[in-house]
């Protein structure tokens, strides 16, 4: 079970990659207010929801203690970037505000996962 809960922290960071990167990408094009959220970034943010879920009921069901709040607060974020993403995917230009936000965000739940302890 815990090869299973590794693969599943693999695929967890599979995710982050794909939407920090896609926000990463669109650095250049933000700047002249063309950036767009890439399916990459909807894809990642998805990837996240799923994978940390499953991790939580693996977890769980190995009596691994699950700290609820920090697992609760990365979900909040994740889900206002999820929504902000999926709501304007098919936009071909995202306002820079919005955007740094989602970026931010982003930016902000990778902290909460590493410093969080
Ligand atoms: C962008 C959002 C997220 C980022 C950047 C992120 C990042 C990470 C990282 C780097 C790890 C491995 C290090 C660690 O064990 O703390 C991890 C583990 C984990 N994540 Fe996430 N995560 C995010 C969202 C979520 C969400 C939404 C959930 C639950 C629904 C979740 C549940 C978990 C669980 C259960 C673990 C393993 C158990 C633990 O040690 O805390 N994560 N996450």
């Amino acid at each position: 079970m815990d090869v299973l809960i590794h693969m599943f922290v693999g695929l967890h960071i599979i995710g982050i990659a794909a939407l920090l990167g896609g926000f990463l990408t669109q650095m250049k094009a933000t700047g002249q207010g063309a950036a767009r959220f890439t399916p990459a970034m909807l894809h990642g943010a998805l990837t996240m929801l799923v994978t940390g879920a499953v991790l939580v009921g693996l977890n769980q069901a190995q009596d691994h203690p699950v700290d609820n709040v920090k697992i609760g607060v990365k979900l909040a974020v994740l889900v206002v970037v999820l929504g902000l993403v999926y709501v304007k995917r098919d936009a071909e230009k995202v306002e820079k505000p919005l955007f740094g936000l989602v970026g931010l965000l982003t930016v902000v739940n990778v902290f909460i996962a590493v410093l969080w302890t």
